[in-house]
Parts: C-alpha cells; sequence; structure tokens
C-alpha cells in the first residue's frame, strides 16, 4: 500500500473559481479517486491563498475587513469545489494558526540554519497611499522601446524585463501619484546558496517532467538570485518575528498552507501530525499550473530542505485552459466561472469528462472547444456507455424481474473488457488520461457491437431463446459494471447512480476480480441527459451578465463604487494646434493574423489609399483575426514607427476600453462612406 499527500495549487482568495481552476482540480482528483479505489491511503488537500496586495486592497475598496473577504470566498470557492465532485480532504486557508506555527517554524529553521539575512534596499513608494508599491501596482513608459503605460517589471510590447527602477514617468496604479524612491530593510532567503541541492533534487527520478526538468535546468544554469521573503506594512499577511513593519511575502507563506492544511486535518481526524509527515513512506505530490513552477520547483524544495523537512516527490504541471482555441475572455463570455457553468444546467460530470479526454501528462494547453465539447460528451458518455444499461435494463425487467442469470456461459466479451485492466491502470497513474477514455471506449465500441450481433429485441420474441436472452443481458450489465469500475475517478457522481441502480456497494478496483451474477438489480431509472446547445449558449449569456460573481458577493452595496471607478480622470487640457499634430486616418483593414509567441497582440495590415501599414494591436483578447478584415477604422498614421519584437509598428489603431479591460476593447469605426485615406479632424 503506498502513502500520497496530494495537493493542488491554493487558489487566491481574491475571486471566484473559473473552470480553468477546476481543471487542475479535476487533474489531481481523478488521480486521488484513482489511488484510493486501489485501497491506498491517500491525502487530498487544498487551502485558499488568502494572503497579499491585491486581497488587502479588493478588501478596502468594498470596505469589508480581509478576514471578511476571504471568509465570503472560501465559502464560494467550497460550493463550487463540491459542486464538481472535487474530492478534497481537506480545504483549509492559509491565514490560520496552524499556518502561523508552521510558518514561524520553518523561518526559525532557515535561520538556525544560516539561511536568511537582511539588508537595505530602494523600492518605489507611493506617498499619497503610504505603501511600498509591488510591481504590478506601477506602471510607466518602458525604458527600451518607450512604449507606455507599462507594467513595473516587464514591458508587453517589446518583451523586456526591468526593474521598476528604470521605468520612465512610473505611476501608482492605486493612487495615480508619482513614486519616490525610498530605502527599506528586506529580509532575503539563501536560494543562491542552493543549487548543488536543487540540481540534485530535480535530478531524481520522476521529480518533474521532461519539458519542467529542462526549464528547470536552464534556470539553475543562468544562477539562482536570493530570494526577497518580506513586504513592508500596510500588508495582509503574517508578521516577520523580531519586527514591527515586516511582513512575509504571501509566496513565503503560500506553500507552507499545504502542510497546515494537513496539519488541521489531522487534528480533527485523530491522526499524530508528526508521525504522518515524519514517515518516509508518505510521499508529497503537487498538482500546478505551468505558471508557478519556480516556486515549487526552486524556491519550495530548498525553503523545505533547509528547514529539515521532507521535500516534494513529484511536481505535476499542466497547461493552461482555453475556449474556443483562445485565452479565456470577459468581454467574450468566455471567461467561464465554475458558478456560471453550474447555473447553465450543464452537469459537472460532462466537464470532467471531457477533461479528462484532453488531459495528458504534457504542459501543452487543453482547449475546451464548445461545439467538440457537446458533440463527443453526448456521443461517447450519453450515447455509447449509459445507454449500454438502456439497452438491456428494459428486457431484464420485463422478462426476468431484474435478476441477474446465475452463471455466464460465454465469457469471451467481458475478457475482453478485462483484458485492457492494466493498460488502464498504467495509463491513470501516468496520468494519461486520454489514453485511458480512448482505451475505455474502443471496447465499449465492442459492447455495443456485441448488442448489434446477438439482437436482444429479436431473441424477445422468440420464447424458445428466452435463456439467450438472459445470457445476452446478464452479460451486458456485467459489461456496464465493468467499465463503470474504469470510469468511476472521471465520473464519481454518474457511477454512484448506477451503484445504486446495479444495486452494489461503491465500486472499488478489485471489484473487476468477479463478474455480478445470480443478483437483483434495481429497475432502470433515467441516469444522465444530452447536452442541448441551449445550455452553452445559457453558460455564455450568464457569464457576459455576471462577470466577476465574487465581486457582487464581496461587493454587497458597493455597486455605485464600483461604477465610479471605471472612469479615468479626463486628462489635462490642450489646444487644438496639439490636437492638429495628430494626423488620424480611416484605414480599410487588409489583413488581421494572430502573432505567434504574443499573448495580446493581432498583427494588422491597413490600406490608407495611397500606402499599406503594418501595425500591431493588442486588441486579441476582444477580436478574431477573420471578423477584422474587411472593416474600416481610424489610425494614427503619424505616430514614429516603433521596432518591437515581432516586427516594425507603423501606427496605432483606435479603441476604447475602460481601463481595466475588463469590460472589453472596441475599435472605431467611421460611418458608412468613409473612405481610406480621409483625414479625420
Ligand atoms: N495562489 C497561487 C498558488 C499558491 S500554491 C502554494 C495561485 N493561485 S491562482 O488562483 O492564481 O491559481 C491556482 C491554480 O490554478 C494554479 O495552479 C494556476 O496555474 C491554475 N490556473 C489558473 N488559471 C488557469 C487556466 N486558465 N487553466 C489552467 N489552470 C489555471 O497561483
Ligand atoms: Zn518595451
Amino acid at each position: 500500500m503506498q502513502k500520497l499527500i496530494v495537493t493542488c495549487a491554493l487558489p487566491y482568495a481574491n475571486g471566484s473559481l473559473h473552470i480553468g481552476h477546476i481543471l487542475e482540480q479535476i487533474q489531481a482528483d481523478i488521480w486521488v479517486r484513482f489511488h484510493k479505489m486501489q485501497s491506498h491511503e491517500c491525502y487530498f488537500i487544498c487551502a485558499s491563498d488568502t494572503h497579499g496586495t491585491p486581497i488587502m486592497l479588493k478588501a478596502q475598496h468594498f470596505g469589508i475587513s480581509p478576514e471578511q473577504l476571504i471568509k465570503n470566498v472560501h465559502k464560494e470557492h467550497l460550493d463550487d469545489l463540491s459542486a464538481f465532485s472535487i474530492s478534497f480532504d481537506n480545504y483549509y486557508n492559509t491565514h490560520s494558526e496552524e499556518s502561523k506555527l508552521l510558518v514561524y517554524q520553518i523561518y526559525n529553521k532557515l535561520k538556525d540554519n544560516n539561511k536568511i539575512y537582511s539588508k537595505i534596499i530602494n523600492q518605489l513608494y507611493d506617498e499619497e497611499k503610504g505603501m511600498f508599491l509591488p510591481d504590478r501596482f506601477i506602471k510607466g513608459t518602458c525604458p527600451k522601446c518607450k512604449s507606455v503605460d507599462q507594467y513595473g517589471d516587464n514591458c508587453e510590447i517589446c518583451g523586456t524585463t526591468y526593474s521598476p527602477m528604470d521605468l520612465i514617468d512610473p505611476y501608482s496604479t492605486i493612487s495615480g501619484s508619482k513614486p519616490v524612491v525610498k530605502e527599506s530593510e528586506h529580509y532575503f532567503f539563501k536560494l543562491s546558496e542552493c543549487s548543488e541541492f536543487l540540481s540534485q533534487w530535480l535530478n531524481a527520478d520522476n521529480r518533474l517532467q521532461a519539458e519542467t526538468l529542462n526549464k528547470m535546468q536552464e534556470w539553475l544554469e543562468s544562477g539562482l538570485q536570493d530570494w526577497d521573503i518580506s513586504r513592508d506594512k500596510p500588508y495582509f499577511g503574517f508578521q516577520i518575528p523580531d519586527t514591527q513593519d515586516k511582513f512575509f511575502y504571501v509566496w513565503l507563506d503560500a506553500p507552507v498552507g499545504y502542510l497546515s492544511s494537513l496539519l488541521n486535518y489531522c487534528k480533527s481526524h485523530n491522526i499524530n501530525y508528526e508521525d504522518l509527515w515524519q514517515d518516509k513512506n508518505a510521499k508529497l505530490y503537487h498538482f500546478i499550473g505551468k505558471d508557478i513552477l519556480y516556486f515549487h520547483a526552486l524556491f519550495w524544495p530548498a525553503v523545505l530542505n533547509y528547514s529539515d523537512n521532507k521535500t516534494p516527490e513529484s511536481i505535476f504541471a499542466h497547461g493552461f485552459l482555453t475556449v474556443n482555441g483562445q485565452k479565456m475572455s470577459k468581454s467574450r463570455g468566455t471567461f467561464i466561472t465554475a458558478r456560471s457553468y453550474l447555473e447553465s444546467g450543464l452537469s459537472p460530470t460532462f466537464y470532467r469528462y471531457y477533461i479528462a479526454s484532453k488531459l495528458s501528462n504534457k504542459i501543452e494547453d487543453i482547449d475546451l472547444s464548445l461545439d467538440d465539447f457537446m458533440a463527443r460528451v453526448n456521443s461517447e458518455l450519453v450515447g455509447k456507455f449509459v445507454n449500454i444499461a438502456a439497452r438491456s435494463s428494459s428486457f431484464l425487467s420485463k422478462y426476468f424481474d431484474n435478476k441477474l442469470a446465475i452463471t455466464i456461459k460465454d465469457r469471451n466479451l467481458l475478457d475482453n473488457i478485462l483484458s485492457i485492466k492494466d493498460t488502464v491502470a498504467k495509463y491513470y497513474t501516468d496520468r494519461e488520461y486520454n489514453k485511458s477514455l480512448r482505451t475505455i471506449m474502443s471496447i465499449v465500441d465492442e459492447i455495443n457491437l456485441y448488442v448489434d450481433n446477438t439482437k436482444p429485441w429479436i431473441l424477445a420474441k422468440d420464447p424458445d431463446k428466452l435463456d439467450d436472452l438472459h445470457q445476452v443481458c446478464t452479460t451486458l450489465i456485467n459489461a456496464f459494471r465493468l467499465i463503470s469500475i474504469y470510469l468511476k475517478p472521471v465520473v464519481p457522481d454518474l457511477v454512484a447512480s448506477i451503484e445504486e441502480f446495479l444495486n452494489v456497494k461503491p465500486l472499488m478496483w478489485s471489484d473487476l476480480d468477479y463478474l455480478l451474477c445470480n443478483h437483483a438489480i434495481k429497475p432502470y431509472s433515467h441516469l444522465i441527459s444530452r447536452i442541448e446547445p441551449k445550455m452553452i449558449e445559457n453558460m455564455l449569456e450568464i457569464n457576459k451578465a455576471n462577470i466577476d460573481a465574487t465581486n457582487n458577493i464581496a461587493a454587497q452595496n458597493n455597486h455605485m463604487v464600483e461604477a465610479k471607478e471605471q472612469y479615468e480622470v479626463i486628462a489635462d487640457t490642450i489646444s487644438i494646434d496639439d490636437f492638429s499634430k495628430v494626423d488620424l486616418r480611416v484605414a480599410k483593414i487588409v489583413d488581421a493574423k494572430l502573432v505567434v509567441g504574443a499573448d495580446k497582440l493581432l498583427q494588422i495590415t491597413l490600406d490608407i489609399g495611397n500606402e499599406q501599414r503594418n501595425v500591431f494591436a493588442g486588441i486579441k483578447s476582444a477580436y478574431k483575426p477573420e471578423d477584422l478584415i474587411g472593416k474600416h477604422t481610424i489610425m494614427v498614421a503619424n505616430l514614429a514607427p516603433r521596432k518591437m519584437k515581432f516586427g516594425l509598428s507603423e501606427g496605432m489603431i483606435l479603441a476604447a476600453s475602460f481601463e481595466d479591460k475588463n469590460s472589453g476593447i472596441y475599435i472605431l469605426e467611421p460611418n458608412a462612406g468613409a473612405q481610406p485615406g480621409m483625414r479625420v479632424r
């Protein structure tokens, strides 16, 4: 028997869960359920990640305490997780006594092991707001390509990374004021001294997927910097011992949340935490998204190791969810929250099945293509699988009082089904769920062929063939039961209803070892319905109407505040001469393409009458290239050309948006009749 401690990344408690989060939780949940079905001892652990500046500011914005905010969000997350049948043994939070205790323990150990020091650093400070500014709350002009409104750490236009100190005309996105440089003492973890340990740790068998291992090696080879683990007050987090105004950076205490949630679980289940955690056979596995690898594969194992703790056995990273081939987008209604999915009437079983059918152990992104989603679930899960029960149970109830035959004479089909058992198990173990499902579904095809060949509806018409009919139906119910065992990690709720129909105890992997004979099942009742196009339309509508469910829950009566804050302050007055310096032209979009490697950009060819211009525009989230071609728009024609990572941009398209762009980006279109090359004045 194995002992496993399995975790999902702790979702931030500053917003609703979306179906990308749920993807990760489904991936881990299938793995956990599979191991539990094999009677392994498995602890499935998660929590809300509750600290940091964004949570502090969001609470302020709503006029509630951070404690209240994280409590509201935690409850919402728990409800969503249980609806998707994510079977966490504990879903705790990092703002807890257990977390504080373990964070202090780990910090003190790191200090004892001489891995912590402090030094004075310079940082940008918002005097109006009275706080040091994290990089993502500073914007300014890129020092390299001079693009305006770039974040404090890197330029989304030319791709350069820099220190916020290097930004030209920096401003605080919180108050709008110009930050000043101010000194502050910060605490550092000596990551630079951990290369040798990490190199050894990373290269152990099965530690990382091949692709991630390469990436980590690169980082290691380019040299590790010490890690700043402190933040100045005001901050929502744990105070650093022996300081007045320093707090642990959220990324120090977040992974400790894995352990504190486990500790909390042990306390309430009469398990000795130390015994479990020290047990060499109890292995730690983390499921995470590709964006947080650095923290999990470098910082976290080093912190654990130098605080004399066990380190993770494996880290399983996955890619990102896209919807219809694109990043989830609020304006298109494809930023799908867990809540809106549930409200649309779609069964969580469908999403679990579809995601599993696409998940492998690679780090590729996973696309939820809504048409394919409907087609695949309807044809495979409902049409092929559930239909087996529907096709056999009516005869059993009509002719045999729902009783299965005493023995099965021809085991051919059932032996075929059992012959894939080890293959399926191996695929689950290796997180190749797409292959598990493909293998299972090809056997399901054989079962349906068996029905077509044996023709139970013909047998039923001949009184002499009743025994044959009984054999066929008993075989089919057994086939259905074996497949249900295979599918149970993926669709546990559906299989729970099947267990009831079959009148059996919860199915385990070892239940594959025998067949069900001489047993009464229950009358068949409808197990699951098909996806209707209306449900998917509903979901997109709900998302458009309700962009962020948490805002509504947390904000309660704060809609007014929200509405006011989206309007930016009108810019300084200019003269007509200033305005006429800007040469605006009507332009026709003659071509539009995606840009490989750019998250936000489209490459657009504009016709302005006597010449064509190449322009990169940050409107990928709002428009499909093919929808733009042929449209007229307005461009700034005399903007200095700008060299970008992807090529030369020769102008700018005008588009409207609120500052946070959550309500969409809309390009300008002149009235009908305007011709390319006309000047706008
Ligand atoms: N709070 C940190 C994790 C701390 S773990 C000690 C965090 N939170 S998160 O809410 O932003 O993300 C939680 C998990 O969801 C991460 O593993 C992240 O990669 C994953 N995903 C977030 N968006 C996703 C998609 N669109 N698709 C798939 N997974 C995504 O990071
Ligand atoms: Zn730049």
